[in-house]
């Protein structure tokens, strides 16, 4: 396990080693929820390096990953703990076998729902006292996706570290693991979450910031391809799209130009490859017409080049 970094400008260096280029806001909002052991709550666009920034956050801090993705449906049996219903079954079937007359009853009850049967998942995994090692990097996943009851549930673990089992007590954790939760934003996320958290919006980044990322991930990229990469998609998100791409589709992209060995962005490589970018046709058809064009033209104009 290292040591939390000691000031914004480490935090920035840390995650950079790691692969990460953040902002310097987001390095301080990260390197506060350490310092406070707060959760960090990420919320932004899709593709943006919300889930990224757990990751880098786990190597760089050399503990575990421990992820809770999230979907319609989650509930308590599958984020947090679960009795082992059928061992359960099996001790009352031995109990019954062996002449175990003097156990008694309340006994056998108490032993049934001990940690023994008990079954943990994610939550309970991260702040579980028995576990071994540093405390984990615990990234609760698209919040969104979940139904809101399941948030009411968040609270205890988020603010005190904890679960309380109804039939076993309280679970606490010994060291409080590093929690970030991330969010699309497809829905609002209640307060009360929120108020537990250090938050952080998470937007495109500034095209100096992208080529950053871009040549960090794309070591062999050729510089002048690179840059109107970027220069094009910084210019797609200024158009009135159903859904615009991320930097997880800039990286894409990039991949996918030098598979075609493209040394420039023309009009007809941009057109036979958008939907590496765009997802929905809606948005393809409104390229596919005269705004690629568009905005080649003044990619060209801007940097005498295309
Ligand atoms: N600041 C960054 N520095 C380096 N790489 C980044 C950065 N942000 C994003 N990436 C890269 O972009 C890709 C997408 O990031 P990530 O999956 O974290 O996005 P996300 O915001 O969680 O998206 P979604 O909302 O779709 O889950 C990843 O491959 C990641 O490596
Ligand atoms: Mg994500």
């Amino acid at each position: 396990m290292n040591e939390l970094p000691a000031s914004i400008d480490a935090t920035l260096e840390q995650l950079r080693a790691q692969g990460y280029i953040a902002s310097r806001d987001l390095a301080t909002t990260v390197f506060l929820a350490l310092r406070l052991q707060r959760p960090l709550f990420l919320e932004g666009e899709p593709g943006t390096g919300k889930t990224e920034v757990a990751k880098a956050l786990a190597a760089m801090l050399g503990r575990p990953l421990i992820r809770l993705q999230c979907y319609e449906g989650l509930d308590l049996a599958a984020a947090a703990y679960e009795w082992n219903y059928a061992r359960q079954m099996m001790e009352i079937r031995l109990m019954e076998v062996g002449s175990a007359a003097g156990a008694s009853r309340e006994a056998l009850a108490q032993e049934l729902f001990s940690r023994r049967f008990l079954i943990s998942r994610p939550l309970l995994q991260a702040i579980d006292p028995l576990r071994q090692g540093p405390a984990p990097v615990l990234l609760i996943d698209e919040l969104d996706r979940a139904d809101e009851p399941f948030e009411a549930f968040l609270l205890e673990v988020l603010s005190d570290f904890q679960l309380s089992i109804p039939e076993l007590g309280v679970i606490k954790a010994s060291e409080p693991p590093i929690v970030v939760l991330t969010s699309n934003r497809t829905r609002e996320i209640h307060d009360a979450v929120k108020r537990r958290c250090l938050y952080h919006w998470v937007d495109f980044p500034s095209a100096a910031r992208e080529l950053e990322i871009l040549r960090l991930k794309l070591p062999g990229i050729d510089a002048q391809l690179a840059r109107q990469i970027v220069a094009f998609i910084q210019g797609l998100r200024t158009l009135d799209l159903y859904k615009l791409p991320g930097l997880a589709e800039t990286l894409e992209w990039s991949r996918a130009l030098l598979e075609l060995d493209a040394l420039v962005l023309d009009p007809e490589t941009v057109r036979s490859t958008l939907g590496v970018l765009l997802k929905y046709q809606d948005d393809i058809a409104k390229l596919q017409g005269s705004e690629a064009a568009r905005l080649l033209a003044q990619l060209k104009a801007e940097t005498g080049h295309g």
